[in-house]
């Protein structure tokens, strides 16, 4: 029996590439830097009939206008929206992505770089390196305390609840806004629902992990970062794209907020001339939140057994829901 044709956009770990050779046949841009070129994806998509994508590739509707035998589209991602579900779901092809797995490893990097941007770690770091430092100093690099404050969680999905595990674990005061209220969780670390409002003008601590949408699209722009408090630290591992990155820089410029830690961004990767990158009180990452080896190796696997079992017509392990 032939085989499968299947893209693959990223280098990926060998088990998992593996796992997909036995069942079909590979081509890989095998590159750990650079992403496929969007002209190159469609080129090779003419006759394929699985797509494994990764964060980054834009998986639209022209793209999938010019792959009509195309079954499956399985991303190593939790986040899916840089993928066409509703044109996808309208031709039939399975979308498949990688939740759970990597649930705690994103909520560890969220709280490390809570407390990084709190505690101005990478800044107190970058100051020793550079030479700066030449006496200790009553108030050198003082930060806001993270033990026994607010922390205001936007989005108690699986990641926002293992933040809130973690804030439990330093007696923080924990609030959140969810679509839908979370009654266990609630009496269980005694967490508070409130509404968007309340949370932004109350919290120390912002946590953004709502997923990006049309809907979630700026949803933390001026207004949100006018009624935050002088002291609030903003932190987002979620999408960049919830974020009105101009409003941001100005908040965080003019020390309308005290400090922000940012895994994402609305263009990814960020310019090194952006403005964001030139102020002290932000703390950056590459989009890592997810990035331990385990965790990557395991969301490796799952993406290609959704891929195998699209190619199969069987049920993918975990199908995005495209409502
Ligand atoms: C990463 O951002 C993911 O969605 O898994």
């Amino acid at each position: 029996m032939e085989k499968h044709k299947v893209v693959v956009t990223r280098k990926i770990p060998e088990q998992a590439l593996e796992k997909l050779k036995e069942h079909s046949e590979v081509y890989i841009w095998n590159y750990e830097e650079k992403p496929m070129p969007y002209e190159l994806l469609t080129e090779q998509l003419k006759d394929a009939s699985g797509l494994y994508t990764n964060v980054g590739d834009q998986i639209d509707k022209a793209l999938l206008d010019q792959a009509p035998y195309l079954k499956v589209i399985s991303t190593m991602a939790v986040g899916f929206d840089n993928i066409d579900v509703k044109e996808a779901a309208r031709r039939g092809i399975a979308v498949g992505h990688t939740p759970g797995v990597l649930t705690e490893t994103t909520a560890d990097l969220t709280f490390a770089l809570l407390m990084a941007a709190a505690r101005r770690v990478v800044e107190s770091s970058d100051y020793v390196r550079e030479g700066h430092w030449k006496s200790w100093g009553p108030m050198l690099m003082t930060g806001q305390d993270i033990y026994g404050a607010t922390i205001g969680i936007i989005g108690m999905g699986r990641i926002g609840e293992g933040v809130a595990r973690r804030a439990a674990g330093f007696n923080m005061n924990i609030l959140y806004h969810n679509r839908s209220r979370r009654f266990e969780l609630e009496k269980e670390l005694k967490a508070s629902y409130c509404s968007m409002e309340e949370l932004i003008t109350t919290a120390d601590f912002v946590v953004l992990l709502a997923p990006g949408s049309a809907q979630t699209r700026h949803m933390i722009g001026e207004k949100q970062f006018k009624q935050m408090k002088p002291n609030a630290v903003f932190i987002n591992t979620s999408r960049g794209t919830n974020v009105d990155e101009k409003a941001l820089y100005e908040a965080l410029k003019t020390k309308e907020i005290w400090a922000a830690g940012l895994d994402v961004f609305e263009e990814e990767p960020i310019a090194e001339s952006h403005p964001l990158l030139k102020l002290p009180n932000v703390t950056v990452l590459p989009h890592i939140g997810s990035a331990s080896v385990a965790t990557r190796t395991k969301m490796a696997l799952i993406a290609a057994e959704n891929l195998i079992a699209g190619l199969e017509n069987q049920e993918l392990l975990f199908k995005v829901n495209s409502k």
